[in-house]
């Protein structure tokens, strides 16, 4: 494996850092410093390190689940289901848990993954990472409710909403994508221009289309491409 993708898909750096850490003789591997890093290594039997600490080889884990209804985005609960419920023993063995959080009502796209770091960037304010939702809400929205939304609501932080993007597919529903993941952001934005949603969906996550082949509870592995999409973040 190229040490550039080992430093990703370790969760270390992004490419572009690992890059600039290499120019400054931030990355060595078997005690030497590696300044070109397409070089080939194992990941197995070489060592790493990165500004000085070891980097870890752990099989990296990402799956899609199509969230279904009544299940909490969670890795352990006394009472609930949880999603991790749903997948097979041996996730659990490895330490996945889900990337980021749906209420228990809302349905659709969850990432699961042992990656901690890429996860950890992924949910940073910071990397505003796209969601989008399908969502029908009880009250027609108006135009100024749109813009409003699209422009910045407050929902009771310190500063209102970041920009989103709505799309109606009737008065009542549509789609909106937002680069937040703050506590019930949805329902609160709606809440912001009185309304509430009655339905929220995840469809889109950084890129990540929801794969219409899977049934709610389902889930898979993600592709090949798409693990690269994540690790770009
Ligand atoms: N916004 C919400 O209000 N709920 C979710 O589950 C996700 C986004």
């Amino acid at each position: 494996m190229r040490l550039d993708k080992f430093l990703s898909e370790t969760g270390t750096a992004t490419r572009s850092e690992s890059k600039k850490a290499a120019r400054s003789g931030g990355v060595t591997l078997n005690g030497i410093a590696v300044r070109d890093l397409s070089v080939h290594m194992d990941p197995q039997t070489d060592r790493v390190t990165y500004m000085g600490s070891p980097v870890i080889y752990q099989k990296n884990i990402y799956i899609m689940m199509n969230k279904p209804d009544g299940v909490i985005s969670a890795t352990d609960d006394g009472n609930e289901t949880t999603v991790l419920d749903l997948l097979p023993e041996k996730y659990k063995k490895m330490e996945i848990f889900p990337c980021g959080r749906l209420d228990k009502n809302t349905l659709g796209l969850l990432i699961l993954t042992n990656n901690g770091a890429l996860a950890h960037r992924l949910l940073s304010p910071k990397c505003h990472v796209e969601k989008t939702y399908r969502f029908e809400c009880e009250r027609p929205l108006t135009e100024a409710d749109v813009e409003l939304l699209c422009k910045g609501v407050d929902i009771g932080e310190k500063s209102s909403t970041q920009p989103a993007k709505v799309l109606l597919t009737s008065s009542r529903s549509g789609e909106i994508s937002v680069t937040e993941g703050k506590f019930h952001q949805i329902k609160r934005m709606f809440q912001a221009v009185c309304n509430k949603i009655t339905y929220l969906e995840r469809i889109r996550f950084a890129d990540i289309p929801l794969d219409t082949a899977l049934a709610r509870g389902e889930w898979r592995e993600l592709t090949e491409e798409e693990r690269e999409i994540l690790e770009k973040h």
